[in-house]
């Protein structure tokens, strides 16, 4: 099994507050990977950590070999590692296809320049852009809803089309924040599903920050937990559930069942 993400010893603070404390983990490829733990444990922070929103205070983030911990978000998009978001930032007021075509354009971008001079490249480019949404848009079932706005679908939708922006990046590792938060129990069997599909059928790697116990316990391959910014345990589905440091912190937090 070869590591595609290798967290080393990393320290995250906001003023005062140590947000990560010394946090090491490695990635897998082609895991469904999970981080687990209370309210302000730490979750979002090493994610952010890996995407590159924020730069650890110390230690250091390897992706495929590569030391990332200094490049930028752009950058490591640009390498494969793509996340969604806590809350929706898509635009409401565009029909699904050109929130995935702008996703592309945004992140693949072929530059205006060479659109005006090399006029015809940029046509065959739009060309396969279009190819590649179609396609991302018939994988995740949203082919019905393609031309409508945004602002018109479910809830439910509205996920899986943030889900669907990230496909288009064409993501090595896709990292998803609680990527069910706020669904009702047929959205959320969905949504586990279509991260199924993806780790399977497209060979994409996973990082999911996940409440819902069930829904780690099925999905994942491995899982770290953390508490008060620091790893309490990493392991199996089932091991991590049945640790003693894990379960003495889900009894403080009844949310976490
Ligand atoms: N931008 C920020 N500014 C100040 N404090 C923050 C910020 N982001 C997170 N924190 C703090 O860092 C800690 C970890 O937060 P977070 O990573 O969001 O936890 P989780 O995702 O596990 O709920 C919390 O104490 C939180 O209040
Ligand atoms: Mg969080």
């Amino acid at each position: 099994m070869s590591v595609l993400l290798d967290v080393k010893n990393i320290y995250l603070s906001f003023g005062g507050i140590m947000a990560v404390a010394g946090v090491s983990f490695k990635v897998n490829a082609g895991e469904i990977f999970s981080i687990i733990g209370p309210n302000g444990a730490g979750k979002t922070s090493v994610l952010n950590t890996i995407t590159g929103i924020y730069k650890p205070k110390r230690g250091s983030i390897y992706f495929s070999g590569q030391d990332i911990t200094n490049l930028s978000v752009k950058n490591r998009s640009k390498l494969g590692l793509v996340r969604t978001f806590q809350n929706l930032e898509l635009f409401k007021g565009m029909t699904v296809l050109d929130n995935l075509m702008l996703s592309r354009h945004i992140f693949i971008n072929y530059g205006l320049l060479s659109s005006i001079f090399y006029f015809g490249k940029a046509l065959s480019e739009e060309k396969k852009n279009r190819e590649f949404v179609e396609q991302v848009i018939d994988f995740l079932d949203l082919s019905d809803v393609r031309k409508k706005h945004v602002f018109e679908l479910s809830y439910g939708i509205q996920k899986r089309i943030e889900l669907a922006r990230a496909l288009c990046l064409e993501p090595k590792l896709l990292m998803l924040d609680e990527p069910m938060a706020g669904m009702n129990s047929e959205e959320t069997e969905d949504m586990a599903r279509y991260i199924i599909d993806i780790n399977e059928e497209r060979g994409v790697t996973v990082i999911l920050i996940e409440h819902d116990m069930n829904v780690v316990m099925d999905l994942s391959h491995r899982v770290v937990a953390l508490d008060f910014g620091e790893k309490v345990c990493e392991g199996k589905p089932h091991e991590v559930a049945n640790d003693e440091r894990v379960i003495s912190a889900y009894l403080g937090e009844e949310k976490w069942i």
